[in-house]
This record gives structure tokens, sequence and C-alpha cells, in this order.
């Protein structure tokens, strides 16, 4: 019997060559990525160098978009960093809390969008420096070119709009793929329309937490012949901002495996009728339920269920936090992209036998996420229109109304006080559509202030929702006059009950 037959494992080697891989690999990388996706990734290394601010700026000429910069007033780097940064795959240390780690983000995303990278760099106490990669001479033989340090100087100490630095770093892409190669006026302007929303939407949701958290400011513009125009701050974009949960008790969490391999589900169920930006992000929302897993803050997922279920749009109000500073073995690991996670075969079972602490499994999570949705919307069904509440309601008491039933395009009912001759507590003047309140009582009920326009915003909505329809129909039948004697019975003794 031969090695072979009896370790059928066994492959028997001879020697060893070595094969770098060819500089023609280097145009592969980063193929996955966006315009906003790459910008994210430079965008991430000036976080980790601890800027406090970042500016992505379009620069256009003649009409023709010809370049993207990237500026940061972060620590910046010397000789030995930037070689080490402009290296594919590129090694140093890096220290707890650092988006950075595999060495790739820079080269991927530059390559993924430009024919020619440029970085140059000021870090403290340090000559500024420059390195430039070009696609053409870098697919031949790794060639990367040495900026001039003038010229790496000049651009850095360029006013960029934001306080001046000593240190910070630049990045500059020319030749971008993805620019319209026409300088036609409209076309441009159309180009610069959809990127600045995509870069807002996707920026602000990725760095919500850090721009919620710390004092960076992330700015957009474009510089057309020298004048800079459009520019906005990316402002954070919350995927869990909601007001008021939508099921009182949650967010839950839910805690899977344990020791080294523990992770905590925070399991949010949104409101029923949501339609703010943070609910509805891209608008894509089957696609945005299901975890967000935060990579040292900086959200690596958005959306998606990696297996724990079936993406449906019964599920739409789902989503789960979750917060991982490194692989977790056997659970989770980062895709280099971080634009997601591949999960480790112990991922589902582990959430599966895991509980909240009350005893909450993840298909109770699902099934409550379930039943409020279909709850928001069989009342949805439902309700029928009201008039507007009109003058002597708070707007945000107006709002709530507004958000809650559908109003009729009809002349409001006000609410106001006037002294009414006996001691009734309200008068309904269908006509006019007033519903009086007695002045008499208008001190007491408000503890002895003096009452204003807008004034007892509690005791003005309940009267609102009991008579409205009293207001709404053609004409008083009986059964109406008797509830309004009934009302006015009632409320007089108790508004008499306030006074005395
Ligand atoms: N704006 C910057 N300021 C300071 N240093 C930077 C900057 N951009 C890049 N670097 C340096 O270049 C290195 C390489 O960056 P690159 O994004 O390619 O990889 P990484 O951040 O280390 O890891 P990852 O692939 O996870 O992004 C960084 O580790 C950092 O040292
Ligand atoms: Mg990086």
């Amino acid at each position: 019997m031969t090695v072979e037959e009896r370790q059928p494992d066994l492959v028997p080697t001879t020697g060893s060559v070595q094969l770098v891989p060819d500089p023609r690999s280097l145009e592969a990388l980063g193929r996955n990525h966006t315009l906003e996706a790459a910008l994210a990734e430079l965008v991430d290394n000036s976080i980790d160098a601890g800027a406090r601010h970042v500016l992505i700026r379009f620069v256009r000429d003649g009409g023709r978009l010809v370049r993207l910069l990237v500026i940061d007033d972060g620590s910046g780097m010397g000789d030995n960093r930037i070689d080490i940064a402009m290296t594919v795959g590129g090694s140093r240390s890096y220290d707890d809390g650092e988006i950075g780690r595999f060495g790739l983000g820079l080269k991927a995303a530059s390559f993924s969008q430009a024919r020619s990278v440029t970085v140059v760099s000021a870090a403290r106490g340090q000559n500024a420096v420059g390195r430039r990669w070009q696609m053409a001479k870098a697919k031949q033989d790794y060639r990367c070119e040495i900026v001039d340090h003038a010229f790496a100087l000049s651009q850095l100490a360029h006013d960029w709009g934001f306080p001046p630095s000593q240190t910070g770093t630049l990045v500059r892409w020319d030749d971008v793929k993805g620019f319209p190669t026409v300088d036609n006026e409209a076309a441009v302007e159309r180009f610069l329309q959809g990127a600045f929303a995509k870069i807002r939407a996707h920026l602000g949701l990725i760095f919500h937490r850090i721009l919620d958290g710390t004092d960076l400011r992330l700015l957009l513009d474009v510089e057309d012949a020298g004048d800079v125009v459009l520019r906005t701050d990316v402002p954070s974009l919350d995927p869990f901002g909601y007001a008021k949960t939508g099921a009182a008790g949650w967010p839950k969490r839910i805690r899977a495996g344990r020791g080294t391999r523990k992770l905590v589900l925070e399991c949010h169920i949104w409101p029923g009728r949501s339609n703010n930006d943070e609910f509805r992000l891209d608008g894509n929302l089957i696609e945005r339920q299901g975890l967000y897993i935060y990579y040292n803050d900086r959200l690596v997922q958005w959306g998606g269920w990696n297996g724990l279920c079936h993406a449906d749009k019964q599920l739409n109000l789902a989503r789960i936090a979750l917060n991982i500073d490194g692989d977790v073995e056997q659970m989770m690991s980062l895709k280099p992209e971080k634009n997601g996670v591949e999960v480790g075969p112990e991922f589902g079972p582990s959430v599966f036998a895991a509980a909240a602490a009350e005893g909450t499994t993840f298909a109770d999570y699902t099934d409550r996420a379930r039943g409020v949705l279909k709850d928001a919307n069989r009342r949805r069904r439902v309700r029928q229109a009201v008039l507007p509440p009109g003058s002597g309601f708070a707007p945000k008491v107006r709002r709530a109304f507004s958000r809650e039933l559908p109003l009729k395009d009809e002349d409001p009912i006000d609410i106001r006080w006037k002294r009414l001759p006996a001691e009734d507590f309200f008068e309904i003047n269908r006509e006019e559509r007033v519903l009086w309140l007695n002045q008499r009582y208008r001190r007491a009920l408000a503890g002895g202030r003096d009452g204003s326009l807008n004034d007892l915003p509690v005791i003005k909505a309940l009267l609102f929702l009991l008579t409205e329809n009293i207001f709404a129909g053609q004409n008083m039948g009986p059964r109406d006059k008797d509830n309004i004697e009934v009302w006015q019975a009632i409320l007089t003794a108790a508004a008499r009950e306030e006074t005395s």
C-alpha cells in the first residue's frame, strides 16, 4: 500500500516556490464598493486618526467633475507610516476602539472608484509627506510615486473651511470612474444631487453613534471654479430613533452564548405607523429589518437576519442592535468591506436557546413585532375622519390629532372661554363651530394661574374627543341632546368641585 492509500488526507509535497501576487490583482480590489461605501472607508480612517472635521469635496472645473477630495484634521502620518498606509494589507497595531483592522480599506475604496489616488499627510513634528498610486503604473510593478514635499505642504495648508490644524490628511481621487463624462450642466447637477442624497443617508446612518456621541463634524460640499457651493453637514440618522416604543416593555435584551462567545441582542419594536427618516432610511424597508451590528460604534451591518428568520413585511418594525468589538469565535466575523458579518455555526442555535431576563425568547420577539404591526394596520383601517381641531388647541395637540386620525377638509372646531350665563361648564355652538367653556372655572382649573390661548390642553383634548361627533352630525337627534345633558350635569358638578 502506498502512503496515499493509507492516509487519504495527506498530500505529499516535495518543496515550495514563492508566488507573489501579480500587481494586476490590485484592480480587483474593492469591486463591491459603491461611492458612498468607499467614502465611508476614508471617513473610518479619519475617525481613527482622531479627526474633528472631515470634509468630502467634489471638485468641478469648466462644468465637469474632475476630482474628489477627503480632508481631515486628524493626527496624520509621517514617512514610515504613509508607506504602510499605501501598502495593500499593510499592517500596524490597532488600539482598542479603532475601526481599522484589515489594512485594506483605503486601497480597496480608492481603486474601486478612481484610477489615481494621492495621499498627503502631516503628523506632529514631521515633514508633510505624500504618495500616489496610479493604477496604470501600479499594475506593472507595484510602484508607488513619492509626492513633492512642498506640494504636499501647500495642499494641507489650504483653507478648507474648518479651523486650521498642524496635522491632517488629504486623500485625492482623480479619474473617478463613476463621475459623468460630460460637462452638461443639468447632467452634472443631477449626478451631484443623487450623490449628495446617498452620501448623506449612508454616512449619516453608519456613523450615527459617532456623530451623536462625539464632536466630529462631517462636511460635504462642491468646489466650482474656485467657489465653494452646496456645503452641508451630514446629519446623523439613528435607525432606532423613534419617539416612543411600539410596544410597552420593549426593547428587551436577549443574551446569546456565554463567556467569550457572548452576544447581547437588544430587540426593538418600532411604533406601528412610523414614517420618519429614521424608520424609512433608504426606503427599502424589508431589507432594513433585522440586525444592526456596531463595530466600535461604527455600523457594519444595517438590517438582515443572517439566517435567524426570513425577512417578510410583517416584521418591518423589528430591529435589533448588537455591539461587537471584534470577531466572536464561532458566532460572528466581520467582512473586510465592513458591510456585513458572516455568522458562525453557533450563532443561530445560541440565539434560539437564549431567553431574556423574564424569559422572553427570539420567537416571542418576532411574534410581538408582527402583532404590533398587525394591530396598527387594523386600527388604521377603521379610523373615521374627524373635524380638525382649531384655535385654542396647542399646536402639538393638533399635530397629534392629525397624526392619529384622518381630518375632514372642513372648518375646524375652535375651543374658547367666555362667561356663560348659568353655571354650565360648556356650550356647543354648532353653527359657528365653537365649543365654549365657562370662564368662571378657568383659574381654578389652571391651578390658580391666568390662562393663555392654548391653556389646559388635556381638558380641551378630552372635550374635543367627547363632542366632535355632535359638531359633525347633520342635525342633533334626541340621543345627542340627551348626551349633552348628561355631560353638562356631570362636568358642571366636577367643575364646581374644582372651584370649591
Ligand atoms: N486619514 C488618515 N489619517 C491618518 N492615517 C491614515 C489615514 N488614512 C489611512 N491612514 C493610515 O493608513 C492605514 C491603512 O488604512 P486602510 O484603510 O487601508 O486600512 P486600515 O484602516 O488599517 O484597515 P481597514 O482595512 O479595516 O480599513 C491606516 O491603518 C492608518 O494608519
Ligand atoms: Mg481603514
